[in-house]
C-alpha cells in the first residue's frame, strides 16, 4: 500500500499542484499575459463594435431598400455623386481607430519588453530543436528538458527572464497563460519572461510550425514557491543515481549509441544532440509530451519512438526483450 503510494508519487510528481492543461490567454496568471489580455480585449471590444455597425447598415439597407409590390424592376435607382462629409469620415475614423491600436500594442510591447531582470532573478536558457526543449539553468548548473522549473511571483516582482534559442529551425515559445509568443529563431537570441503568480503547472507547446512532429512539441511550466525550486534545482545538480541493482541495464545502455546523444551526469554517456537523461524520472512526460512518464510507455518508446512519434530523431536501437527490461529498468533509476 505504502509502496504502491510512493510508486504513484514518483511517476506523477507535482500531482499536488494545481494543473491548467487548458492554456486559456484569457485566464492569464503572469504579468505579461495580463497585459497582453488588455489589448487583446479592448481590440475584441473595437471590432465588434465595428462589425456590429458595418453589418447593421448593411441589414438595414437591405431591408429599407428591398423589392416592393407595384416597384418597376426595370428602373435605375437614382444615381448620385458621393458625398465630401461621408467621405472624409470614413476614411478619418478608421485611421483614428488603427492608431488607438498601434499605440495600446506598442505601449503593451514597450513594458513586456523593457522590463528588466533583477539581481535574483532566475536566467533560463531555452533551445529549441526539433521537437524538443533543452532547459538550461547556467547560474544552478542545471540542465534539463521540455519541463521548465521557475519560482512563482505572488507580489509580480522576481522575474523569471528566457533566452530563447533554437538549434535548427524557427519556433516559438508559447505558454498562453504566462505571456504572449515569442520566436526561437537560428541565429539569434530574443528574450522574454515569466512571473507566474501561483503555484502550478502550466501547458505550452510551440507555436510556429517546425516539421513533422511540431505539435508534439509540448511543455510544461511547473512554478513553485521558492524554497521548492531551490531544492529541485539542488536536486538536479547531483550527478545521476548509481544504483548497483541496475548494473546490467547500465552497462547496456552505455554500449549503445544511446550515449552518442544523452548525457547521465556522471557516466561517460556524454551527448548532447538529445534529451539530458540524469533525471529522466523527474519528469513528467517523455517525447516532449508526447506521452505521461511511466513504465509502459517509457519502454515503448525506448524499442521504437518511431512507432510514438514519427519522424523525431531517435531511431529504434532493436533491441531484445531482455536488454530493452534492462535499458528500461536503469532509466527508472534515474530520478
Ligand atoms: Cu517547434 Cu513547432
Amino acid at each position: 500500500m505504502l509502496i504502491q503510494a510512493v510508486i504513484a508519487l514518483l511517476q506523477a510528481p507535482y500531482a499536488n499542484l494545481p494543473q491548467y492543461p487548458v492554456a486559456n490567454t484569457f485566464d492569464p496568471l503572469a504579468t505579461p499575459g495580463q497585459a497582453e489580455k488588455g489589448i487583446a480585449l479592448l481590440t475584441i471590444a473595437i471590432t465588434t463594435g465595428i462589425f456590429v455597425v458595418t453589418a447593421g447598415l448593411i441589414v438595414y439597407g437591405i431591408w429599407r431598400y428591398r423589392i416592393r409590390p407595384g416597384d418597376d424592376a426595370t428602373q435605375e435607382p437614382p444615381q448620385v455623386y458621393g458625398s465630401n462629409q461621408i467621405e472624409v469620415a470614413w476614411t478619418v475614423i478608421p485611421i483614428l481607430i488603427v492608431f488607438v491600436l498601434i499605440g495600446v500594442s506598442v505601449r503593451v510591447i514597450a513594458a513586456v519588453q523593457n522590463a528588466s531582470p533583477s539581481q535574483s532573478s532566475v536566467k533560463l536558457q531555452l533551445i529549441g530543436h526539433q521537437w524538443w526543449w533543452t532547459v538550461n539553468y547556467p547560474q544552478f548548473g542545471v540542465v534539463t528538458a521540455n519541463e521548465i522549473h521557475v519560482p512563482v511571483s505572488p507580489d509580480g516582482k522576481m522575474v523569471t527572464e528566457v533566452r530563447l534559442e533554437s538549434v535548427d529551425v524557427a519556433h516559438s515559445f508559447w505558454i498562453p497563460q504566462l505571456a504572449g509568443k515569442m520566436d526561437l529563431i537560428p541565429n539569434r537570441i530574443n528574450y522574454t519572461w515569466i512571473d507566474p503568480h501561483q503555484p502550478g503547472v502550466y501547458y505550452g507547446n510551440c507555436a510556429e510550425y517546425c516539421g513533422t512532429q511540431h505539435a508534439n512539441m509540448l511543455l510544461r511550466v511547473i512554478a513553485q514557491p521558492t524554497a521548492d525550486f531551490n531544492r529541485w534545482a539542488y536536486e538536479q545538480k547531483q550527478p545521476a543515481v548509481d544504483d548497483p541493482n541496475a548494473a546490467e541495464g547500465k552497462k547496456a545502455f552505455l554500449s549503445l549509441a544511446c550515449v552518442n546523444c544523452h548525457l547521465i551526469k556522471g557516466t561517460p554517456s556524454a551527448g548532447v544532440f538529445g534529451p539530458d537523461l540524469t533525471h529522466l524520472m523527474s519528469r513528467q512526460t517523455i517525447g516532449a509530451g508526447v506521452l505521461p512518464l511511466n513504465h509502459e510507455n517509457l519502454r515503448a518508446w525506448v524499442n521504437d519512438p518511431q512507432q510514438i512519434k514519427p519522424g523525431c530523431l531517435m531511431p529504434s536501437m532493436k533491441l531484445t526483450g531482455p536488454e530493452l527490461d534492462h535499458v528500461v529498468a536503469y532509466l527508472e533509476t534515474l530520478h
